[in-house]
Protein backbone atom coordinates (compact mmCIF):
# COMPACT_ATOMS: atom_id res chain seq x y z
CA UNK A 1 0.00 0.00 0.00
CA UNK A 2 1.02 3.25 -0.70
CA UNK A 3 1.28 6.68 1.53
CA UNK A 4 -1.66 8.53 1.50
CA UNK A 5 -0.06 11.47 0.50
CA UNK A 6 1.27 10.33 -2.24
CA UNK A 7 -2.04 8.61 -3.30
CA UNK A 8 -3.68 11.85 -2.97
CA UNK A 9 -0.83 13.75 -5.49
CA UNK A 10 -1.31 10.95 -7.83
CA UNK A 11 -4.81 10.87 -7.86
CA UNK A 12 -5.28 14.80 -8.14
CA UNK A 13 -2.42 14.52 -11.71
CA UNK A 14 -5.00 11.55 -12.81
CA UNK A 15 -8.49 14.02 -12.65
CA UNK A 16 -6.80 17.20 -13.57
CA UNK A 17 -5.36 15.76 -16.52
CA UNK A 18 -8.74 14.41 -17.10
CA UNK A 19 -11.29 16.95 -16.62
CA UNK A 20 -8.76 20.01 -17.37
CA UNK A 21 -10.44 22.24 -20.25
CA UNK A 22 -13.71 20.59 -20.04
CA UNK A 23 -16.71 22.72 -21.15
CA UNK A 24 -19.95 21.96 -19.23
CA UNK A 25 -19.02 22.95 -15.74
CA UNK A 26 -17.66 19.85 -14.81
CA UNK A 27 -13.89 20.85 -15.13
CA UNK A 28 -10.94 20.32 -13.20
CA UNK A 29 -11.46 23.58 -11.34
CA UNK A 30 -15.13 22.48 -10.06
CA UNK A 31 -13.10 19.11 -8.70
CA UNK A 32 -11.06 21.69 -7.00
CA UNK A 33 -13.60 23.54 -5.41
CA UNK A 34 -15.85 20.92 -4.32
CA UNK A 35 -12.52 19.25 -2.82
CA UNK A 36 -11.86 23.12 -0.81
CA UNK A 37 -14.80 23.18 0.41
CA UNK A 38 -15.52 19.28 1.46
CA UNK A 39 -12.73 19.66 3.10
CA UNK A 40 -14.01 22.84 5.40
CA UNK A 41 -16.65 21.37 5.79
CA UNK A 42 -14.90 18.13 7.12
CA UNK A 43 -13.16 19.92 9.57
CA UNK A 44 -16.40 21.37 11.50
CA UNK A 45 -18.39 17.86 11.08
CA UNK A 46 -15.15 15.65 12.24
CA UNK A 47 -14.83 13.83 8.60
CA UNK A 48 -11.61 11.87 8.28
CA UNK A 49 -9.79 14.34 5.68
CA UNK A 50 -8.17 11.63 3.47
CA UNK A 51 -11.46 9.91 2.60
CA UNK A 52 -13.00 13.61 1.89
CA UNK A 53 -10.47 14.28 -0.48
CA UNK A 54 -10.09 11.00 -2.36
CA UNK A 55 -14.13 11.24 -2.64
CA UNK A 56 -14.49 14.88 -3.77
CA UNK A 57 -11.27 14.23 -6.52
CA UNK A 58 -13.25 11.39 -8.07
CA UNK A 59 -16.55 12.77 -7.68
CA UNK A 60 -17.42 13.60 -11.24
CA UNK A 61 -14.89 11.23 -12.69
CA UNK A 62 -17.34 9.59 -14.67
CA UNK A 63 -20.56 11.16 -14.08
CA UNK A 64 -23.75 9.29 -16.05
CA UNK A 65 -24.55 12.41 -17.55
CA UNK A 66 -21.50 12.02 -19.63
CA UNK A 67 -21.92 8.17 -19.82
CA UNK A 68 -25.04 7.96 -21.45
CA UNK A 69 -26.87 7.83 -17.99
CA UNK A 70 -24.85 4.98 -16.09
CA UNK A 71 -24.40 5.32 -13.23
CA UNK A 72 -22.44 2.59 -12.41
CA UNK A 73 -19.74 4.41 -14.62
CA UNK A 74 -18.68 6.72 -11.69
CA UNK A 75 -18.20 4.02 -8.70
CA UNK A 76 -16.38 1.75 -11.18
CA UNK A 77 -14.37 4.33 -12.62
CA UNK A 78 -13.36 5.44 -9.03
CA UNK A 79 -12.82 1.90 -7.64
CA UNK A 80 -10.48 1.17 -10.93
CA UNK A 81 -8.20 4.06 -10.27
CA UNK A 82 -8.00 3.39 -6.30
CA UNK A 83 -7.14 -0.67 -6.88
CA UNK A 84 -4.10 1.01 -9.59
CA UNK A 85 -3.13 3.66 -7.21
CA UNK A 86 -2.52 1.49 -4.28
CA UNK A 87 -5.16 2.61 -2.18
CA UNK A 88 -6.02 0.65 1.00
CA UNK A 89 -9.03 -1.46 -0.71
CA UNK A 90 -11.88 -0.29 2.53
CA UNK A 91 -10.90 3.16 1.90
CA UNK A 92 -11.42 2.68 -2.09
CA UNK A 93 -15.18 0.56 -1.45
CA UNK A 94 -15.58 3.57 0.66
CA UNK A 95 -15.02 6.40 -1.94
CA UNK A 96 -16.81 4.16 -4.50
CA UNK A 97 -19.84 4.17 -2.33
CA UNK A 98 -19.61 7.93 -1.84
CA UNK A 99 -19.11 8.56 -5.93
CA UNK A 100 -22.26 6.08 -6.32
CA UNK A 101 -24.24 7.82 -3.78
CA UNK A 102 -23.64 11.55 -4.63
CA UNK A 103 -26.01 12.87 -7.66
CA UNK A 104 -28.78 14.42 -7.83
CA UNK A 105 -31.58 12.33 -8.74
CA UNK A 106 -34.61 14.41 -9.18
CA UNK A 107 -37.07 16.77 -6.95
CA UNK A 108 -39.08 13.39 -5.31
CA UNK A 109 -36.28 11.14 -5.17
CA UNK A 110 -33.84 10.59 -2.00
CA UNK A 111 -30.48 10.69 -2.48
CA UNK A 112 -29.59 9.83 1.36
CA UNK A 113 -25.45 9.47 1.84
CA UNK A 114 -24.36 6.98 4.91
CA UNK A 115 -21.37 8.44 6.31
CA UNK A 116 -20.05 11.91 7.02
CA UNK A 117 -17.36 12.05 4.76
CA UNK A 118 -20.01 11.28 2.18
CA UNK A 119 -22.29 14.03 3.00
CA UNK A 120 -19.93 16.73 3.17
CA UNK A 121 -18.37 15.91 -0.21
CA UNK A 122 -21.99 15.92 -1.19
CA UNK A 123 -22.98 19.07 0.61
CA UNK A 124 -19.77 20.59 -1.03
CA UNK A 125 -20.79 19.02 -4.99
CA UNK A 126 -24.47 20.58 -4.22
CA UNK A 127 -22.78 24.04 -2.82
CA UNK A 128 -20.93 24.24 -6.32
CA UNK A 129 -24.64 24.13 -8.61
CA UNK A 130 -25.94 27.43 -6.72
CA UNK A 131 -24.95 30.61 -6.97
CA UNK A 132 -22.89 33.06 -9.33
CA UNK A 133 -20.78 29.67 -9.66
CA UNK A 134 -23.91 27.75 -10.01
CA UNK A 135 -25.95 29.69 -12.52
CA UNK A 136 -22.77 30.15 -14.70
CA UNK A 137 -22.58 25.83 -14.73
CA UNK A 138 -26.35 25.40 -15.18
CA UNK A 139 -26.00 27.69 -18.61
CA UNK A 140 -22.78 26.19 -19.87
CA UNK A 141 -24.60 22.35 -19.36
CA UNK A 142 -27.76 23.67 -20.48
CA UNK A 143 -25.96 25.02 -23.64
CA UNK A 144 -23.59 22.24 -23.97
CA UNK A 145 -27.03 19.93 -24.62
CA UNK A 146 -28.61 22.72 -26.81
CA UNK A 147 -31.53 23.20 -24.41
CA UNK A 148 -32.69 27.02 -24.43
CA UNK A 149 -32.18 29.68 -21.80
CA UNK A 150 -35.85 30.06 -21.16
CA UNK A 151 -39.42 28.62 -22.54
CA UNK A 152 -41.80 30.97 -20.64
CA UNK A 153 -44.92 28.38 -21.66
CA UNK A 154 -42.84 25.14 -20.44
CA UNK A 155 -43.89 24.45 -16.87
CA UNK A 156 -41.14 23.17 -14.57
CA UNK A 157 -41.40 19.80 -13.75
CA UNK A 158 -40.67 18.00 -10.13
CA UNK A 159 -39.39 14.52 -11.69
CA UNK A 160 -39.94 11.91 -8.85
CA UNK A 161 -37.69 9.27 -10.61
CA UNK A 162 -34.24 9.43 -11.65
CA UNK A 163 -35.20 7.90 -14.88
CA UNK A 164 -37.18 10.85 -15.81
CA UNK A 165 -34.72 13.36 -14.27
CA UNK A 166 -32.02 12.42 -16.63
CA UNK A 167 -34.31 11.77 -19.78
CA UNK A 168 -35.51 15.59 -19.28
CA UNK A 169 -34.87 17.98 -21.79
CA UNK A 170 -36.14 21.38 -20.50
CA UNK A 171 -35.05 24.89 -20.48
CA UNK A 172 -32.25 25.56 -18.01
CA UNK A 173 -34.12 28.48 -15.87
CA UNK A 174 -36.68 25.09 -15.46
CA UNK A 175 -33.57 23.68 -14.21
CA UNK A 176 -33.69 26.28 -11.37
CA UNK A 177 -37.07 24.92 -10.31
CA UNK A 178 -36.32 21.19 -11.00
CA UNK A 179 -33.08 21.56 -8.74
CA UNK A 180 -30.82 24.04 -7.76
CA UNK A 181 -33.73 26.10 -5.90
CA UNK A 182 -34.51 22.88 -4.02
CA UNK A 183 -30.76 22.44 -3.01
CA UNK A 184 -30.73 24.83 0.31
CA UNK A 185 -33.29 22.59 1.87
CA UNK A 186 -31.58 19.37 0.98
CA UNK A 187 -27.82 20.28 3.01
CA UNK A 188 -26.54 17.59 5.15
CA UNK A 189 -24.88 19.65 7.67
CA UNK A 190 -25.57 23.00 9.40
CA UNK A 191 -22.59 25.11 7.82
CA UNK A 192 -23.58 23.82 4.82
CA UNK A 193 -26.88 24.99 5.29
CA UNK A 194 -25.93 28.80 5.94
CA UNK A 195 -23.86 28.75 2.74
CA UNK A 196 -26.57 27.60 0.60
CA UNK A 197 -29.07 30.44 2.17
CA UNK A 198 -26.88 33.36 1.05
CA UNK A 199 -26.30 31.61 -2.17
CA UNK A 200 -29.84 30.45 -2.92
CA UNK A 201 -31.05 34.73 -2.37
CA UNK A 202 -28.82 35.58 -4.77
CA UNK A 203 -30.20 33.13 -7.56
CA UNK A 204 -33.32 34.40 -6.44
CA UNK A 205 -32.93 38.26 -7.12
CA UNK A 206 -30.96 37.08 -10.00
CA UNK A 207 -34.34 35.29 -11.22
CA UNK A 208 -35.76 38.14 -10.31
CA UNK A 209 -33.89 40.26 -12.74
CA UNK A 210 -33.86 37.82 -15.04
CA UNK A 211 -37.65 37.47 -15.63
CA UNK A 212 -37.82 42.09 -15.23
CA UNK A 213 -35.58 41.92 -18.28
CA UNK A 214 -37.35 39.30 -20.15
CA UNK A 215 -40.60 41.43 -19.61
CA UNK A 216 -38.97 44.69 -20.28
CA UNK A 217 -40.04 45.79 -16.98
CA UNK A 218 -36.77 47.19 -14.86
CA UNK A 219 -35.25 49.76 -15.29
P1 LIG B 1 -24.96 16.15 -9.78
O1 LIG B 1 -24.21 14.86 -9.95
O2 LIG B 1 -25.70 16.25 -8.47
O3 LIG B 1 -25.85 16.44 -10.98
P2 LIG B 1 -22.71 17.69 -10.77
O4 LIG B 1 -21.45 18.05 -10.06
O5 LIG B 1 -22.63 16.67 -11.87
O6 LIG B 1 -23.84 17.28 -9.72
O7 LIG B 1 -23.23 19.06 -11.35
C1 LIG B 1 -24.38 19.21 -12.00
C2 LIG B 1 -24.27 20.51 -12.75
O8 LIG B 1 -24.87 20.35 -14.03
C3 LIG B 1 -24.97 21.62 -12.04
O9 LIG B 1 -24.24 22.81 -12.05
C4 LIG B 1 -26.26 21.74 -12.79
O10 LIG B 1 -26.77 23.03 -12.78
C5 LIG B 1 -25.89 21.28 -14.17
N1 LIG B 1 -27.06 20.63 -14.76
C6 LIG B 1 -27.47 19.37 -14.62
N2 LIG B 1 -28.64 19.16 -15.30
C7 LIG B 1 -28.92 20.34 -15.88
C8 LIG B 1 -29.97 20.81 -16.72
N3 LIG B 1 -30.97 20.02 -17.06
N4 LIG B 1 -29.93 22.10 -17.13
C9 LIG B 1 -28.92 22.91 -16.77
N5 LIG B 1 -27.92 22.53 -15.98
C10 LIG B 1 -27.90 21.27 -15.54
NI1 LIG C 1 -19.74 17.61 -9.23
Amino acid sequence: MREKDEILRRTEAFVRDKMHGEGTGHDWWHVDRVRRMALRLARDEGADPYVTELAALLHDIADHKFHGGDETAGPRAARAWLTEAGADPADTEHVATIVAQLSFKGAGVATPMSTVEGKVVQDADRLDAIGAIGIARAFAYGGSRGRPLHEPDAAPELHDSFDRYKSSTGPTVNHFHEKLLLLRDRMNTAAARRIADERHRFMEAYLDRFHAEWDSTDG
